[in-house]
């Protein structure tokens, strides 16, 4: 199946579906999980016969949980309470055999019920054909204890299963390979979904049908036209409650090799055969494989400190952080993509946290056009906004209107808030359970191309913890470290040209903007 297909309706190919959260006390299944299974139930987009296990260790009345599970849910009481009729919380170790064949009892007798009931509305046609799917919502030190434990002894072979596995996948490479064999021991990669939500969004899905199914974007789509592309995300907020799992991984590990890289594979792949799955992942896969890994010449790395005004603590601050941590929360690297198309053209990827604004970016900056007839000005643009809203908008050179001859830049502008129903779009976690749900891997991560992503980056981190690189330092709340601001510049960036910008704003018209567009 591929990712363009309808979901609007269910395909209603298995007679029932188990969905069982591993981790289901924990943070991510209350924010993320239990609430895209609401989404996909209140869409109708759960399939007929599907009955929800949440699974953790701790020994939990059922209202406590139903009060966890739902903390995030935003419904009315009534319609929540629906849902959670079709959901059970079993508590349970994650490496006794006997906890595990006692899930498997209570999954087994579920899908018996389910399955008697069919036979009394004489559905012969649905009997037996069941899904489980397994969703590891867990901390990586116990991954590979609990995908052996349900291989053991929760496993159907005579069902499909599907084995669903948050981030970080490893470490570095080797350690990614490492995870990568155990599971794989067990569960072929067909079975097997590696989730980067930010294959979920919808505007990082919309890249393909942006480029593919627009003659003049792909048209343009190369190192001839292009000067250079920044992929930025910024957050307003440190690291502070989760320091103990951020200062082991960093920046690097917890944005940049996964959702940022893979926003660059879209955008850099070469056109897919076709829309299936195995055809996407192949051109993603090939496009890393032509980056070489990233230097430390070509890296920017920060540590927030404490705000100006003092208010907000530094990252040192965090008491789950070591006093001494060189674990950066800034990174800016550029990135070569060694192929026909994009030789010469520098990829440049930021992430921050603990920066001035929410956003998430593509830019893709145009070159100087050469022009006889009008002067260089500005450069066209193409920007795509991932958050915190939806849009897309191209830099344009106009006429003013009026009597003058002057030229001004203004926007192309597609906002999806003054366009589309904002109801209509999905949160990327329930758009990735339809995935699952469907068998679609178009949006997971196969394990070369994983393998890939680390490889590109694996050299660089063991070298800032080998050689123990100082990030250099920045406020909370500012834009970035010293060097932030010409970072792209120095790289073969943009330097803007002095014009005035018209930016129309969908609700109150043109609004000119009093310099050059900040890049
Ligand atoms: C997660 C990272 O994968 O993505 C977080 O671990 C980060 O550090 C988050 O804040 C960002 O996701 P989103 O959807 O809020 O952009």
């Amino acid at each position: 199946m591929s990712t363009f297909e309808s979901r609007t309706q269910v395909k209603e190919s298995h007679s029932v579906t188990s969905i069982i959260v591993f981790g289901a006390s924990g943070d991510l299944a209350h924010k993320k999980t239990f609430p895209a299974l609401f989404e996909l139930f209140k869409a109708n987009l759960l399939p007929k016969n599907t009955l929800i296990y949440g699974y953790a260790r701790s020994v939990m009345e059922r209202d406590v949980f139903v009060k966890k599970a739902t903390s995030y849910i935003k419904a009315t009481e009534e319609l929540v309470a629906k849902f959670m009729e079709s959901v059970v919380y079993i508590s349970g170790s994650y490496d006794k055999e006997a906890d595990f064949v006692r899930l498997r009892e209570i999954i087994d007798a579920g899908e018996k019920k389910v399955h008697l009931s069919l036979v009394k509305t004489d559905d012969a046609e649905q009997k037996e054909n069941r899904l489980r799917i397994y969703y590891m919502a867990l901390p990586p030190s116990v991954f590979v204890s609990v995908s052996e434990n349900i291989k053991k002894s929760v496993y159907d072979a005579n069902a499909e299963n599907h084995l669903v596995v948050e981030k970080p996948f490893g470490f570095d490479q080797e350690s990614s390979r490492v995870l990568n064999s155990q599971i794989s021991k067990d569960w072929s990669e067909a079975e097997i979904f590696r989730t980067d939500h930010y294959l979920g969004k919808e505007m990082v899905k919309n890249i393909m049908v942006l480029r593919f199914a627009n003659m003049f974007y792909e048209a343009v789509w190369d190192n001839k036209h292009i000067s250079n592309v920044q992929i930025t995300f910024r957050e307003p907020f440190g690291t502070y409650g989760r320091g103990g799992y951020f200062d082991q991984f960093g920046i690097i590990r917890d944005v940049m090799q996964n959702h940022l890289i893979q926003v660059l594979s879209i955008l850099a792949m070469e056109p897919p055969a076709s829309l299936n799955a195995e055809d996407v992942r192949d051109r993603k896969t090939e496009v890393l494989k032509s980056i070489s890994p990233i230097t430390l010449e070509d890296t920017l790395l920060g540590q927030y400190t404490k705000s100006e005004d003092g208010k907000e603590l530094g990252y040192l601050d965090d008491p789950t952080v070591s006093k001494d941590s060189n674990t950066p929360t800034f990174a800016e690297h550029v990135v070569r993509i060694d192929n026909d198309r994009w030789r010469g053209v520098p990829w440049i990827l930021k992430a921050a946290k603990a920066v001035d604004v929410a956003k998430v970016v593509i830019r893709i900056q145009f070159k100087d056009i050469e022009s006889s007839v009008f002067p260089k000005l500005a450069r066209n643009e193409l920007v795509i906004e991932i958050s915190p809203t939806n849009k897309i908008y191209l830099k344009t050179i106009v006429k003013e209107p009026g009597l003058s001859s002057r030229l001004t830049l203004s926007d192309l502008n597609l906002s999806y808030s003054a366009v589309f129903d904002k109801t209509l779009i999905p949160d990327a976690y329930a758009s990735l359970l339809l995935d699952v749900i469907g068998t679609d891997h178009s949006n997971f991560v196969r394990a070369d191309e994983l393998d890939e992503a680390w490889r590109i980056f694996t050299p660089l981190l063991k070298r800032i913890e080998n050689e123990k690189i100082k990030p250099l330092p920045y406020a909370y709340g500012s834009r970035g470290p010293e060097g932030e601001s010409d970072f792209h510049i120095r790289f073969g960036g943009y330097k803007p040209t002095k014009l005035d910008y018209k930016w129309f704003s969908t609700t109150t018209g043109p609004v000119t903007k009093p310099s050059v567009p900040k890049l």
